[in-house]
């Protein structure tokens, strides 16, 4: 599909990555976005490997297809699971000047720096974590600051923020649970990496039921964008293919009214989006 624009294409599996999305717009109005959310599968968290990567990667053509050099995979579970083979085996032979990065690593390096006494929790979908991807690039990134890393799978959580009963008793009860379960972990934790993109929304209910005090909890969006900052200045050659004009896409593949309500909740303003199918 030939077109003049070549916005940053950002993806995730529903609507968690407008989180992240948001923050971009925030720091970096210029750019042009492209958001799509595969709303019609979500969610990602609790399927296979195999099949996370198989739609992460129809994802990523279709956003290719919109102009896009370069995706940010604004989904943990994309990240944790598809994000490798996409750069290594995917795009050599697709599109080898393009680029797709992810929202773990940036994380990461945060909270590495951030940790005081190198306790670190993180709370993801089941994929996430049974992928080990935080404790592993932890371990590998933090130069030894890190000294353990606990996770809890919160498979609750996303259904919760998709289906929009945030800050309900039923809620809060699924949220406490984990929480509690994390903490007995490893009751030092003082760095605590909400390790989906879903997550902010809850936030309220998070610092709530954190069983102590003055832990630091981390949030993707402002993070993972001062970091795509950071990349486009180091890279100016991928900087040089987003186009700049302030136009933003929204992208389903589920029905459209649905999307634009709720994207408009996640941002702040209304949105018009079109449904797509992978
Ligand atoms: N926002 C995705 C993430 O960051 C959600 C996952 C899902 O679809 O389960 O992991």
């Amino acid at each position: 599909m030939a077109t003049s624009n070549h916005p940053i294409g950002v993806f995730d599996s529903g609507y968690g990555g407008l989180t992240v999305l948001k923050e971009f717009i925030n720091q970096m109005p210029e750019y042009d976005f492209v958001y799509l959310g595969d709303n019609a599968r979500t969610p990602y968290g609790t399927r296979s490997f195999d099949v996370v990567y198989e739609y992460t990667l129809e994802a990523v053509k279709r956003l290719f297809d919109e102009g896009c050099h370069l995706v940010i995979l604004a989904c943990n579970t994309a990240s944790a699971k598809a994000l490798r083979s996409i750069q290594q085996r995917d795009l050599p032979r697709i599109a080898p000047h393009k680029r797709v990065l992810g929202v773990i690593r940036p994380s990461v390096e945060e909270v590495a720096q951030s940790t005081q006494n190198g306790h670190v929790g993180v709370v993801a979908t089941s994929g996430t974590v049974a992928s080990d991807s935080y404790p592993i690039e932890l371990e590998k990134w933090s130069e030894g600051r890190v000294k353990q890393t606990s996770q809890e799978a919160c498979p609750m959580w996303v259904p919760i923020v998709e289906n929009n009963v945030m800050n309900t008793p039923g809620a809060d009860y699924f949220i406490q649970q984990n929480l509690e379960a994390l903490f007995q972990k490893d009751p030092l934790i003082d760095s605590l990496i909400l390790g989906c993109t879903h997550y902010p929304l809850l936030i309220e209910s998070i610092r709530k039921f954190i069983p102590q005090q003055g832990v630091r909890v981390i949030e993707q969006g402002k993070i993972v964008a001062q970091k795509l900052q950071d990349y486009l200045y180091r890279h100016p050659e991928i900087d040089a293919n987003c186009t700049k004009t302030s136009e933003r896409k929204f992208l389903t593949t589920e029905e459209v009214h649905f999307f634009e309500a709720r994207a408009a909740q996640f941002l702040g303003y209304p949105i018009r989006a079109r449904k797509i199918e992978l």
